[in-house]
C-alpha cells in the first residue's frame, strides 16, 4: 500500500539559509517554494530521484513548526510515505493501534491527499500519508 518515500520534511529556522546550505554542501537544487499561510509555514521543495527534501520554516509564532523548533531545535520533523489510498493507510494505522492526528484525509498541495499519525505511534516520528493526483510534475 506504501510504495516510496514521498518526501522527508526538515525544520529550518532561516529558509535562506537552509537552502543555501543544502545546495553549497549536498550539491542538491531547490525546484520551489511555496508559503502555506494556512499551515503558518513556508516550505522549499528539492526533488531527488522519486522523492522530496522539504525545508520548512514557521511563519508566525503561532505554527506548529515555531513550536517544534523551540521544543527540538533544527532536525527532522516528518516522513511522508506515497500511499495510493490515504484513507485505508490511517484506517490501518488506527486498527493497529496509532493515535491519528487526521481522522480522514484532507487536502495536500498540488491537489494531493495527506493525512497524519502521531509521532509517538511510529517511534517518535511524525508520519505523513501522501496520496498524489495523478498528475505527473507535481
Ligand atoms: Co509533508
Amino acid at each position: 500500500m506504501l510504495s516510496r518515500i514521498d518526501h522527508v520534511g526538515i525544520a529550518v529556522r532561516d529558509l535562506d539559509r537552509a537552502i543555501q546550505t543544502y545546495e553549497r554542501l549536498l550539491g542538491l537544487r531547490v525546484s520551489g517554494r511555496e508559503r502555506l499561510e494556512r499551515e503558518g509555514i513556508e516550505v522549499a521543495l528539492i526533488t531527488i530521484g522519486e522523492s522530496r527534501i522539504e525545508l520548512i520554516t514557521p511563519l508566525n509564532p503561532e505554527s506548529k513548526v515555531e513550536k517544534f523548533l523551540q521544543d527540538r531545535g533544527e532536525a527532522v520533523h516528518h516522513v511522508a510515505y506515497a500511499t495510493d489510498d490515504v484513507a485505508a493507510s490511517l484506517e490501518r494505522a488506527a486498527a493497529g493501534g496509532a493515535q491519528l492526528l487526521d481522522a480522514v484525509a484532507r487536502p495536500g498541495t498540488h491537489g494531493t491527499r495527506i493525512g497524519f499519525v502521531h509521532p509517538k505511534s511510529l517511534c517518535g516520528v511524525l508520519t505523513e500519508f501522501v496520496e498524489p493526483d495523478g498528475k505527473p510534475g507535481t
